[in-house]
């Protein structure tokens, strides 16, 4: 049973290779192959990681290996045709956030993934993070009462869209980051959201020839009544101690939740800049950390938890539904941000 689910990588790039640690390192996952398109990239992962096959075509790699999964990392915006051609192979998919950039990409992968009957998953992480899980649970033993309003914030450094990512100017802070909260605070509401009303800034990164917003604020009303305010911007300079800034506030009608990750409880001060990203701390606790040899973290649980579901014919926590309704609101927002009205959804 041991290492039975063999895995194809599609996109081995900065996240794709925390991901592809994960796989590596969970006792019932092997990454078989890495397809992609930067062959050095994946000759390097490969190496790394010691998996035994590359290939910068993905269709190649699952013609050749025989895989259970595919594990897609690809920037946001091209996740469409890699995922239904996996459903359509007769893989199980576990996809990177957001599941598209557009809505009818979002709900092709959708029906590729019902109509294969495939396990399919996003990694919406902030699940398996202690304190979304510990609101969640309270909202459901009925500590908090009924939502009634909140605030979301996350925001990532400038060496994100700057440096990180080639494509930034193909998503938006909506798509990148403020998808996680979309879908953490959905999920402790428990309702869907009715209407967006959205307004950005662009500033920073056009002037730097990065046409992105560099700023979101959207406010999101649930079919419950309740108002969230999410707000995320890209561009924190390159002297904040972190590469994120998260804050999550939830106000019901018995209690309220206060969720504060940005520092994750760890700060330190290195005496010299290191890195690609110029950060002293990379805020990285509660998402990928060495333990024991052993990487722990959100990123390891939520493949873990899609690895036990393959296992043991599970449906997976974040059901289709889940992977498709951040993409929703998060589509609403964009539409609000161009028509400068409240979207209804
Ligand atoms: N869960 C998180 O917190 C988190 C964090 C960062 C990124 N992500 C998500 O992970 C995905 C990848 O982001 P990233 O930061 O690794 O981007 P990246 O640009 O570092 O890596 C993307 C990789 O995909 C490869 N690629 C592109 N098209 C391909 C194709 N058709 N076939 C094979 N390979 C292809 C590129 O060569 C590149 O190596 C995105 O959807 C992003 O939003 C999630």
């Amino acid at each position: 049973m041991l290492k039975s689910i063999k895995v194809g990588m599609i996109g081995a790039g900065g996240w794709g290779e925390n991901v592809l640690c994960a796989y590596q390192q969970n006792p019932y996952t092997e990454v078989a192959a890495i397809a992609d398109l930067n062959a050095a990239r994946a000759e390097e992962m490969a190496k790394k990681y010691k998996v035994p096959k590359v290939y910068s075509d993905y269709k190649e790699m699952i013609a050749k290996e025989k895989l259970d999964m595919a594990s897609v990392a690809t920037p946001d915006f091209l996740h469409r045709e890699a995922v239904c051609y996996c459903f359509e192979a007769g893989l199980h998919v576990f996809l990177e956030k957001p599941v598209a950039t557009t809505m009818e990409d979002c709900e092709a992968i959708a029906a590729a993934a019902k109509k294969s009957g495939k396990k399919f998953m996003t990694d919406y992480f902030m699940r398996f993070i202690p304190q979304f899980r510990d609101v969640k649970a309270a909202m459901e033993r009925g500590e908090l009462g009924e939502v009634v309003q909140g605030y979301a914030r996350i925001d990532d450094a400038i060496s994100v869209p700057e440096k990180m990512l080639r494509w930034s100017k193909d998503s938006s802070p909506v798509f990148f980051v403020m998808i996680h909260n979309i879908d953490a605070v959905r999920w402790i509401v428990g309702c869907e959201a009715v209407e967006v009303y959205a307004k950005q800034q662009k500033k920073k990164l056009v002037s730097m020839d990065i046409d992105t917003p560099d700023s979101v604020q959207a406010l999101v009303t649930f079919e419950n009544g309740a108002t969230v305010l999410f707000d995320s911007n890209w561009i924190l300079p390159r002297t904040f101690d972190g590469l994120n800034d998260q804050f999550v506030r939830i106000v019901g009608t018995k209690g309220a939740a206060y969720i504060n990750l940005t520092n994750q409880g760890l700060q330190i001060y290195k005496p010299k800049f290191d890195g690609d990203f110029e950060h002293a701390n990379r805020s990285t606790v509660y998402t990928n950390t060495m333990f024991h040899n052993h990487v722990t973290g959100c990123v390891e649980r939520s493949v873990a938890h899609f690895a036990d579901c393959i296992l043991n014919d599970r449906e997976p926590a974040i059901t289709i539904k889940d992977g498709v309704e951040p993409t929703r609101i998060a589509c609403a927002i964009q539409e609000s941000l161009e028509k400068g009205i409240p979207i209804k959804l």
